[in-house]
């Protein structure tokens, strides 16, 4: 059933494409203002949880608006992504993930797992794909320091990733590599412990710094590439875990101190906010923004905005935008080592 939906929204979008017309694929749903984590590099990270709780309370979405905007993206994309802020902090999170799964939407849920325990998680396995944690260190002490949380937070995370595994809720996990776990892949720590915790899927990405504050949490140049080199020949020797952004980014990395790719595909993706704004072409350019609630995708996608980006190259290392800015060949290539990599699994 998903599978049909999947080709005919492909083929239309495709269609699309061949009339040089912009149309999102993916949706990505940040489902409120509100998080309860403190990580540096990351805007929600913010450390005023009360005015951020005022700010949610004021400005995010009730759950019929949201039902409403994701009924209103769902027949455009293959995709949907929820995320935040912190997703599961919403009460209303399962009954939103029902929805979107109603609406015959595959889903991914990302979040930092710090509540997942307070969710009927024999609920959540029927209304997410995947859950995406993120766990950015395996070492408490690197992850307390990123995400600003006390270790106790990161026991209860660890016990949460637990509760994934025996509830066989699939899911994988994602670090952001900063200047304060850059080492954990040079020594390949990270993949080791992952391995022996049962994680089979790992993702990372270098962190892109922010443009509103005034330090930097990336790796010296000399630091990244040995991250790099690393990340490959984990890659080459071994199949698990496997990791899910593919060599290239990580080649570009180590060439060129940054990815490449010829035009900005942040156009693919739909990133909604919280009070369901889409800031065109993204989130940069923050005057310029569309509600949902007020228009539709078709009229927020035909403007002529979105060509200003097109050559725009700020975003040095997100892999999110890199991987939306390749072209058809390495998303095949990309595709097909995932394919091989399971092969290889079920032949042993
Ligand atoms: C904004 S968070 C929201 C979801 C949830 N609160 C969480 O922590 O997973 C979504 C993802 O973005 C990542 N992220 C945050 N800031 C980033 C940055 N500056 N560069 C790259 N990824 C970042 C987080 O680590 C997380 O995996």
């Amino acid at each position: 059933m998903n599978a049909i939906r999947t080709i005919k929204v492909l083929g239309r979008w495709s269609l699309n494409r061949l009339q040089g017309k912009r149309m999102p694929l993916i949706a990505v749903f940040s489902m409120t203002h509100y998080c309860n984590y403190y990580c540096a590099m990351c805007p929600f990270g913010d450390p005023d949880k009360d005015a951020q709780m005022r700010l949610a309370m004021h400005r995010d979405l009730s759950t019929e608006q949201w039902m409403h905007i994701m009924s209103k993206v769902a027949p455009y994309v293959i995709w949907s992504i929820v995320e935040g802020g912190e997703p599961t902090s919403r009460k209303d999170i399962l009954e939103l993930l029902e929805h979107l799964k109603g609406l015959g939407l595959p889903v991914t849920m990302i979040t930092n797992g710090s509540l997942l325990h307070t969710l009927d998680l024999d609920r959540l396995k029927h209304c997410v794909d995947y859950i995406c944690l993120s766990i950015d260190s395996l070492r408490q002490e690197s992850y307390c320091k990123i995400r600003g949380v006390k270790p106790e937070i990161f026991k209860r995370v660890m016990s949460n990733l637990m509760l994934l595994k025996d509830h066989n809720i699939k899911h994988y996990i994602n670090s952001v590599i900063t200047k304060w776990n850059a080492e954990e892949f040079i020594t390949q720590e990270y993949f080791d412990i992952a391995k022996n915790l049962g994680i089979k899927t790992v993702s990372m990405t270098f962190v892109e710094d922010r443009a509103d504050v005034n330090y930097s949490l990336l790796p010296d140049r000399s630091t990244m590439v040995k991250v790099c080199n690393s990340i490959l020949d984990y890659m080459e020797r071994y199949d698990e875990p496997f990791i899910l952004i593919p060599p290239l980014y990580w080649e570009q990395i180590i060439e060129y101190g940054r990815v490449l790719f010829d035009e900005c595909g942040v156009w693919k993706s739909i990133f909604v906010n919280a009070d369901g704004t889409v800031m065109v072409p993204c989130w940069k350019y923050k005057d310029n923004a569309y509600n949902l609630l007020e228009h539709d995708v078709e009229y927020v996608w035909s403007r002529e905005e979105w060509a200003e980006v097109k050559h725009c190259r700020e975003c040095d290392v997100l892999a999110c935008i890199w991987y939306s800015s390749q072209s058809p060949t390495v998303l095949a290539n990309g595709y097909m080592r995932g394919i091989r990599m399971l092969i290889r699994k079920h032949l042993g």
